[in-house]
């Protein structure tokens, strides 16, 4: 949702974005946050000649990205990139990150760890010490059952995500259904991240453990910055 202005969102987005110059190939992540990263460096294309080249992470990317003016290429032609910017849903300490609150995840992670720098962009409501938030996964329609079971075996109790205006689940990007498992204080998320790769039928899961840097946005419009 882009529609609320907000303060701490759009200090740490705008702060990110100084990070892209000419010649970058850079990833545009998905949600509130990166969308003010998206516009400011649309911004910059237009008023400053910034030269670079965007790959986006889902259908709202691209439209952001279209809409604010960026070029944009696939990792087909352009694999390596030289930074991506995201925002998170939970962020802990050791930035760690839990990811895919708008069902993006997937592409997000494969966009991010193709980046040599992956920055992650939010308020300070996502900062947390320990990961507990419900980890989006997404898993194909086929297997959403067996992927269940096997989920609820490793402690987890998944909830397939409902759509708001469609009768159903939400279908992501990739035509797949999203499961939100609550596994509460998640103690080892390297640990759990494999364990949820490793489930037939899951596509990807929400388990970040890439983030090079977090901004964090303040309501002062101040931001603080935390390198791994
Ligand atoms: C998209 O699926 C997510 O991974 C987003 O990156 C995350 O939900 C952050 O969105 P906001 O910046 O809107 O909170």
């Amino acid at each position: 949702n882009t529609s609320t202005d907000s303060p701490e969102k759009r200090a740490a987005g705008i702060a990110a974005a100084g990070l892209v110059s000419s010649g970058m190939v850079v990833g545009l992540g998905t949600g509130s946050t990166v969308a003010y990263t998206i516009k400011e460096l649309g911004r910059r294309v237009k008023e400053e000649g910034l030269d670079i080249l965007g790959v986006v992470t889902s259908y709202q990317s691209e439209m952001l990205a279209i809409d604010a003016g960026i070029r944009l290429t696939t990792l087909s032609q352009d694999p390596e990139l030289d930074i991506a910017i995201d925002g998170a849903d939970q962020i802990d300490s050791n930035l760690y990150a839990i990811k895919g609150g708008g069902a993006a995840h997937t592409r997000e992670k494969i966009v991010s760890v193709s980046a040599k720098r992956f920055v992650v962009v939010a308020d300070d409501s996502k900062t947390s010490t320990q990961l507990d938030k419900p980890v989006p996964v997404e898993v194909l329609p086929f297997a959403k059952e067996p992927a269940v079971n096997r989920i609820r075996k490793l402690g987890g109790e998944p909830r397939l995500r409902s759509a708001v205006k469609k009768d159903g689940p939400v279908i992501t990007d990739n035509g797949n259904f999203v499961l939100d498992v609550e596994f509460g204080v998640i103690k080892d998320p390297e640990a759990l991240a494999l364990q949820l790769s490793a489930v037939p039928g899951v596509v990807e899961h929400g388990i970040f453990s890439n983030v090079d840097e977090l901004y964090i946005g303040k309501k002062d419009g101040s931001v603080k910055i935390i390198s791994r």
